[in-house]
């Protein structure tokens, strides 16, 4: 199959899934009841269903990889995607569970071109809103039995699920921790790059095998593939943090450097410069800090480090899928996504 088939396959099949995980999320939050209240209004504007007026909206909130992932993992190993929508709306749900605190622990004050649910309603509000999403995640998940999905199944989805928001907070903190230290290793990188986000994509892949029935090793390896597909994905992010248009992105592009985040192009840097470590060490405000930091970072190529890094981690990705043995068009569509996720500019 050549590269043009491939990503007909790949919008093809998403144009027929996103209408349904839309339908499953707005069925969980409530969304299609003629009066909403500010409660669910807010969680409609982080989904980018209503404006900050809670009017009717549609706007880009975000490219809904992770629920297109489960879903084309299931019909890749064999099974029915309409089965698996409870899982990938609870999974896309958590996701932006975890995004609403996450604004608030960065300080950011833009999310896919608009503000931030803090920057609106305050951050007493918006850390409760994170908690009702986190629970509407759950019982979204629980919504797999309805779909026919044994119990064992649903049992060991929640299961797995919950093992793996304790493993994202655990990344959330190395995150937020490393901001105040020194030396960060590539090493302790990785660790916090696979809690916050590796994990999450790859229990997409996982549970799309899972509820498809897969085997044991057959599915640890589409969890092995999206674990790489998630490594490369924040690679990926960490560089358009950096150089991404913000247009595009929709987030801020000094915001990393400004909280002094450890992202791989500043481990990088901070390797390869020693003017660069005299400016980490710095407490003083000095306004020219993120200039600085990018030029020094261009200087010595950081971004191609990085970019080779996610190209690693995409092949590794690659691997994995094709040890999996994946079906029909949905085989395709995986090495598409893979492709896109790399090549993204937002
Ligand atoms: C952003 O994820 C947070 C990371 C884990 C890097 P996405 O880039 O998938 O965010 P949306 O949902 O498309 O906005
Ligand atoms: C996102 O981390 C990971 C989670 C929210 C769990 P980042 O802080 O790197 O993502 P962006 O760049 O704000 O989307
Ligand atoms: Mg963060
Ligand atoms: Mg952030």
């Amino acid at each position: 199959m050549n590269n043009e088939q491939m990503s007909d396959v790949f919008s093809t099949l998403s144009q027929a899934m996103l209408p349904a995980v839309t339908q499953e999320m707005r069925s969980v939050l409530r969304a299609n009841q003629t009066q909403t209240d500010l409660f669910y209004g807010m969680l409609h504007y982080h989904m980018g269903w209503v404006d900050e007026k809670l009017q009717p909206a549609q706007v880009h909130a975000g490219k809904r990889i992770r629920p297109l992932l489960t879903l084309i993992a299931c019909q890749a190993a064999g099974g029915d995607w309409q089965q698996a929508l409870p899982a990938a709306a609870a999974i896309e749900l958590l996701h932006n569970f975890s995004l609403i605190h996450d604004d608030i622990e960065d300080a950011s004050h833009t999310r896919r071109g608009r503000l931030t649910l803090w920057k609106i309603w305050g951050m007493e509000q918006a850390i409760n809103s994170g908690d009702a999403m986190f629970a509407l995640a759950h019982l979204a998940m629980a919504r797999l039995s309805q779909r026919g999905v044994e119990p064992l199944k649903v049992v060991n989805s929640l299961r797995r699920f919950d093992e793996t928001c304790v493993q994202l907070t655990q990344g959330q903190f190395a995150d937020m921790d490393f901001e105040k230290r020194a030396k960060v290793s590539v090493a302790d990188y990785i660790r916090m790059i696979t809690g916050k986000t590796a994990v999450l994509i790859a229990l997409c892949a996982e549970l799309g095998a899972l509820i498809a029935g897969a085997d044991d090793e057959t599915t640890a390896h589409y969890a092995a593939f999206g674990r790489n597909l998630g490594l490369a994905f924040q690679v990926k992010d960490d560089i358009l943090g950096i150089w991404g248009d913000e247009a595009l992105t929709g987030k801020s592009a000094a915001s990393d450097i400004l909280t002094r985040k450890k992202t791989l192009p500043v481990l990088y840097g901070l390797d390869q410069s020693w003017e660069m470590r005299q400016l980490y060490a710095q407490t003083d405000h000095n306004e020219q800090f993120v200039p600085q930091v990018i030029a020094i970072l261009d200087e010595v190529d950081a971004r191609r480090f990085a970019r080779q890094k996610a190209i690693a981690y995409s092949d590794s990705a690659l691997e994995h899928l094709a040890a999996a043995s994946p079906q029909g068009e949905a085989a395709a569509a995986l090495q598409q996504l893979a492709d896109r996720l790399l090549q993204r500019n937002y």
